[in-house]
Order: C-alpha cells, then structure tokens, then sequence
C-alpha cells in the first residue's frame, strides 16, 4: 500500500468521455430540462425547513431572523456556483462525490461520499418523521383518528414515559399493545410514505419527475395563498422589537435554518437524466435556489407581521398563525401543502442517493450490484431499494432531533469540500484539454480582496464588541464549545488570506468555503462526536474495500 494511492485522482476529462460513450451511461433516460431542473431543486429545498423549522428559527430570532436567511443564502449561493461549475465540467451522477474524486482524490471522494449519505438518507428519516405528523394532523382533520402508538417513534415514547411527561407520547406507551413484553409502537405513516417513495423512485425517473413537478406547482401555489392571505392580517407593530434576543438570538437558529437550504446541490445528482448537462444544471440549481430565498424571506416577515415572535417556537407555525387569527379554513389547506412539500423533499433526495451509489459502484467503491440498472425502468434499482431500507430501519428506532443535526452537520461538510475542490480543480488535463463547461465560475482575485476583508471584518468585531476576539483565545471547560470552533475559524480565515494572496485564489470559493465553515461553527460538541464516529466507520470500510477494489487501482 503507498501512502499516495489514497490521493489517486480521476481525470476530469476521462470522466466525461466515459459519460459520454459509456452503455451503462447510454442506457439512463434522458428526459429533464432546466425547467424540469428548477423544479426538482424547489422540490428539494421547500419542505421540513420551511413549514416547521421556520417556527423556531422565528423564535429565536425574531422578525430578524431574515439576516440568517441571508446569510445562509449567501452560504448556498456561492457553494451553488461552485456546484454549478462542477456540475459544468464533470456533468456525471455523483454530485460532490465524483467532484471530490477529479480534485482531491480518491480517499476525500469515499469520506465525502459518506457523508452524503447522511444528507440523502438520514436527511429522509427526518422529513419522514415531519411528514408524518402533518399527515396525522390532516386525518385528524377529517375525522380519522391514528392510535397515539401508530404516529411515533418508539425512542420517543419511552423517554416520554420516563419522564412522565404527558402527552402523544406518554399515551402511546402506555395504550400500544405488546408482544411478549415489547410493545408496537412505530409511525406507521412514515413508514408507508418511505414504501411509497421507494417504489415510485424504483419505477422511473420519468413518472418521478411527473408528479415531483406536479408537488411543486400545488405548494408553490399554496404558499403564494398563505403570502396573500396572510399580509391582510399584518400588524407591523410585531415587528418591533425588530432584534429581541440580539444576534445570538438570529444565529441560534443556525441548524434549522440552513435545513431549510439543504437540497439545492440534489440537482446535481442528475447530471445523465438531464438533456443537456452542462447548459442547464448550473441554471436549475441557481434558480432555486433565488426563487426559494425569496419565498423564505416573505414567509419569515408575513409570520412575524401575523403574530408575535413568541408565539411561533412550534411546529407548525404556519398553521398556528391562522389558527391565533381564527382563519380555520386555512389550517387545511396549509397542512396539505406541508404534505405535498415534504413529500416532494422525499422524492428528490430518495432519488440522489442510489445515484450516488451508483457511480460509487462504478469506480469500484462499492459492489456491484450497486451500479446495475433495472432493465425495465431504467433506474438503479437495486441501490433505490437499499436506500428505501436504509431510510425505513432506522424510523424505529431513531428520533428526529438527532437526524436532523446529522443531516445538517454532514451536508454542510460536503459543501466545504464543493468549495475547497473548485480551487484545486485543474483548469487544464495533463494532456492540456481544457476541462472549462458551459458554466464558468465568474473569477475574481482574491489576493488583495481577501486580505482586506478579513482585516475589516476583524475591525468591525473590534470596534463593536471589543472583548470578542480576545475572550475567542481564552478557551475554558464552559466556553469550549463555542471558543474552540471559533478559534480554528479565526486561524482559517488568516491561513485563506495568506493563500490568495500568494496563489491569486479565485474569490467565490474562498468566499464558500469561508462561510460555510463559518455555519459549521455553531454545531454542537455532540453532534462532532457523532459525525466523527460515523466517519471513522467509513474509513474502516473504504480501507477493507473500496481502497482494494478501486478501479483505480486496476489501470495502476
Ligand atoms: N430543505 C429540505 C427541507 O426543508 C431538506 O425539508
């Protein structure tokens, strides 16, 4: 084994050539146009984050909480051009994974490869979690009562229990039936939405891309009713104060809120069902992503006009403001969009991944069987399957607090990795091709522009708060959390400066991968553990498989 087989990169151009002339590549159906595109990352982005962690992000932050949309947009935004033009020059299923592959080599495409394993599929426990209890909500609405023990998870029942705390919980437990002792208690409607999901992913992309189009024009159209309906019941003296809790506050929101982004980069794991890759996948991603900021924005201020900030730490806000302005026809209507989104959400992640695992199995990372394509649909079916379990196990027994900071701690990881890959893509091959697609990534020098910035931001946290960056370097027990994170941000800042200084780094990904570092500063210390556990695992793996099987290792 050399130590630098772990770095064996894929050429950018053989990956193109491979996509063009494969049969395997051939034999995908390519059906999706920018229009389609956009679409699908609306589909994406618009789902649990938008109709329930909005509530709490309102909460914390109050009618400010805005900033951190727009921080996060701003975040997404330049990790979506570094998309873009990965997705312009290496336009093949695999998303950050094979853009990891062509510029940082093989070990950083498998460890960015797992980690977006937690986007997609664990990203899908907890919107199956979150669609379930609108759903439930929605047959309340109709007189169809579900047993307490058939809507929740069995982690959560029991630590209800434990804490004898009253409520869904408490009742599931102790009316579920048992079976030698151990008592049924699971959430029935996400289980069967995941069935569902699964089959419809497993039956085509053509019928998939059919009614995920057809999802986002009902919630799109739904939520420009919400927008209209709500502003008549705008009271702008909920506006003020504008700030309650200051800008912890707005940045305590920092996980919910960059939830509600997550999905955007799914567009990218369409690369060979997309008629023209290279023109239109940069296209799809951006749009949505500026057409979902937009609807963000709005919604954030119609919440906080309709009622205090303090009313919204729930999970249905959107729901709750008309119910506290007595508008009961509305409640439906909005439950139902929330069904439709999340189930959108659902489609379009639960699409990604088998894709993902496709061209893993391709390059020889994982078997086989994970790359072979259903003679009849047309989709790779097998990896569509193991994604439906990979989804459905865990729903009974995980809860969703901890996928939710899972998925989010992970995605943000990926997009590091986008941000940072852009600046070591080659623009040239060894044999001098230009690897430059359709979509080139507006460039501009950093060297002096870095530098400044970091200097003025660092004047500006000064002058405001001046024991800021001095209290960042006095790292006890208690602040170890916070300062820690903030400390390695600090030093990266500099290091990042130093280097577009010296090599004239292209601005946007310095920019990206500056900011989401940034968000990933507001992480918990538990969720660290957890996502460093998970990826000690996949190296174990890579190491026992991938490492050996590579087809890397077969051209050597
Ligand atoms: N952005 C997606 C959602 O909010 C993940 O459901």
């Amino acid at each position: 084994m050399k130590f630098t087989d772990l770095f064996r990169k894929k050429s950018a151009t053989e990956v193109i050539k491979h996509g063009d002339d494969s049969a395997e590549h051939q034999s995908m159906n390519k059906v999706l146009r920018v229009k389609d595109l956009t679409f699908f990352g609306i589909a994406a982005i618009i789902g649990g984050g938008t109709f329930s962690a909005i509530g709490n992000a309102c909460f914390s932050g109050g009618p400010a909480v805005i900033f951190l949309y727009i921080i996060c947009a701003v975040a997404c935004g330049f990790t979506a051009m570094c998309y873009a033009e990965f997705a312009s020059r290496v336009p093949i299923s695999g998303s950050a994974y094979t853009y990891a592959y062509v510029s940082f080599g093989e070990l950083f495409a498998w460890i960015i490869g797992w980690a977006l394993l937690m986007e997609y599929s664990i990203g899908n426990i907890y919107i199956a979690f979150s669609w379930s209890g609108y759903f439930t909500n929605l047959l309340d609405g109709v007189g169809l009562h579900l047993p307490e023990y058939l809507t929740i998870n069995y982690k959560e029942a029991h630590r209800a229990f434990i804490d004898n705390k009253a409520g869904e919980g408490l009742t599931a437990w102790l009316s579920a039936p048992q079976v030698n002792g151990l008592r049924i208690i699971f959430d029935l409607p996400a289980v069967v939405i995941n069935v569902l999901i699964t089959w419809l992913v497993y039956i085509g992309t053509k019928e998939s891309r059919n009614i995920s189009n057809a999802m986002v024009i009902i919630k799109l159209a739904i939520i420009v009713l919400i927008i209209i309906v709500g502003v008549f019941y705008i009271n702008v003296d909920n506006w003020h104060p504008f700030m309650p809790n200051g800008f912890g506050g707005v940045m305590g929101a920092v996980s919910g809120v960059f939830f509600a982004y997550i999905g955007f980069d799914a567009v990218s794991t369409l690369a060979e069902e997309s008629e023209n890759p290279q023109r239109d996948l940069p296209r799809g991603m951006i749009y949505s992503l500026i057409i979902c900021t937009v609807v963000f924005i709005i919604l954030c201020l119609i919440l906080t006009g309709m009622a205090s900030y303090t009313l919204l730490g729930v999970s249905d806000p959107l729901a709750e403001i008309f119910k506290i302005k007595g508008v009961k026809w509305m409640l439906f209507i909005v439950s139902i969009a929330a069904v439709v989104a999340m189930s959108s959400v659902l489609l379009v992640f639960q699409m990604g991944q088998p894709r993902i695992w496709m061209t893993m199995s391709r390059d020889g990372l994982l078997p086989k069987r994970f790359a072979s394509i259903h003679p009849k649909y047309k989709t790779p079916g097998f990896a569509t399957i193991v994604t439906g379990l990979v989804v459905g196990l865990p729903l009974f027994f995980t809860d969703e607090k901890f996928v939710l900071d899972f998925t989010s701690i992970g995605t943000l990881f990926a997009f590091v990795l986008v941000c940072g890959g852009i600046l070591m893509l080659p623009q040239r091959t060894d044999d001098g091709v230009e690897t430059k697609g359709k979509f080139k990534l507006p460039y501009v020098n950093a060297k002096w522009i870095m530098p400044l910035l970091v200097l003025v931001s660092f004047g500006v946290l000064q002058y405001f708060n001046p024991t800021y960056i001095t209290d960042v370097f006095h790292i006890t027990a208690d602040n170890a959390q916070r300062n820690i994170p903030m400390l390695i941000f600090f030093i990266l800042c500099l290091l990042l400066s130093v280097f577009s200084f010296i090599k004239n780094l292209s601005l946007i990904p310095v920019l990206g991968l500056l900011s989401c570092c940034y968000l990933l500063t507001g992480m918990e210390a538990a969720n660290w553990k957890w996502f460093s556990t998970w990826l000690a695992i996949g190296l174990v793996v890579y190491f026992c498989y991938g490492f050996r099987k590579s087809k890397l290792v077969k051209n050597d």
